[in-house]
């Protein structure tokens, strides 16, 4: 059986590709986000989601929207609505009733700026306006294609993803959780969204196969969680500058994390055999070129903030 065409992609490949689609994306998140939004609320809205971030979310969007043909339209719609919906899972996390932090993405947390009141409600707008960028009106985005979006993102936002994970990490503050425990509640409150992401991508054509789909899928739960063991590694290995946000914080907060749980040897290891099961769904995918979500694999498991 011949395998799929693949290249490896250096660090400044991958620069210079994720650079030249952030430029769309940041362009149309500047265009969408909080524009004629009342009073403070526009502004608390930017400032969570412009000028920050690595902007994975959107970036696995748009590699497997482009592995699969997809529509271009729609693709950058979905790419925005995920960034959005983590934009907002972040402001709320910071909360004083959550994570109780100062420093995101290198500047004061919004509800330290803003308040707590126009926080949430921040959080609260972002959310709505993903699933309206994704559901414009005209014929750039076919409605099967919007309403296929739509759940996906719902799911992977929802109790059965990112809520129901952060749900569960509230509930295990100074808990010795198993390794069963700690890989669903990570999978759940962090690898849900990375892998509705590529997920979103993939329908962006309308003819992807099943299983081509079921690959990617795969592959998304594997960098999802990877994405969670090094956010937990890096909160110990990491300095708050390097960051953006403030270090050290599971441990001060008692956190059960993968270094809690395995070590910092014991999780790195993790992470790897979580990027080989991800490789080896892409193998699986029948795709023919997978260079962008391989590397953006690696990038995930090789970053250092
Ligand atoms: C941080 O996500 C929160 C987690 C889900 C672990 P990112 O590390 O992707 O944060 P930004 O978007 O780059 O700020
Ligand atoms: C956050 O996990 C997951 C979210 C859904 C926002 P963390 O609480 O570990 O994220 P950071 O470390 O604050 O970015
Ligand atoms: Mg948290
Ligand atoms: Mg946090
Ligand atoms: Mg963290």
């Amino acid at each position: 059986m011949s395998g799929p065409v693949t290249s490896t992609w250096d660090a400044a490949r991958l620069a210079a590709w994720s650079a030249s689609h952030l430029r769309n994306v940041e362009a149309a998140l500047s265009r969408w986000v909080g524009v004629d939004a009342p009073v403070l609320l526009g502004d608390a809205m930017r400032y969570a989601v412009l000028d920050g971030g690595k902007r994975l979310r959107p970036l696995l969007v748009l590699a497997a929207s482009e592995a699969v043909g997809g529509n271009g339209a729609a693709a950058l719609r979905a790419a925005c609505a995920t960034e959005l919906i983590h934009a907002y899972s972040l402001v709320h996390d910071d909360l004083p009733c959550m994570d109780n932090d100062v420093l995101r993405r290198g500047k004061p947390t919004v509800h330290v700026k803003f308040g707590e009141a126009d926080a949430l409600l921040a959080g609260d707008a972002l959310q709505a306006l993903a699933f309206e960028l994704l559901t414009p009106e005209g014929d750039d985005v076919p409605a099967a294609m919007q309403a296929r979006l739509c759940r996906l993102l719902a799911s992977a936002a929802g109790s059965q993803g990112m809520a129901g994970g952060q749900a569960i990490d509230l509930a295990s503050v100074g808990l010795a959780l198993d390794e069963a425990q700690l890989r669903e509640m990570h999978r759940l409150k962090t690898g849900a969204l990375l892998q509705g992401s590529v997920e979103m991508g993939a329908v962006c054509s309308a003819t992807v196969a099943p299983a081509t789909l079921a690959a990617l899928r795969d592959y998304g739960g594997a960098i999802g969680l990877a994405f969670q063991v090094i956010d937990d590694i890096l909160d110990v290995t990491a300095d708050s500058e390097t960051l953006g946000k403030t270090a050290g914080k599971d441990a001060a907060s008692d956190k059960p994390t993968y270094v809690s749980l395995l070590g910092l040897d014991g999780a790195r290891a993790q992470a790897h055999r979580l990027l080989a099961e991800a490789l080896a769904a892409l193998e699986r995918s029948a795709l023919a070129d997978t260079a962008a979500l391989r590397a953006l694999a690696y990038m995930v498991v090789d970053r250092d903030r």
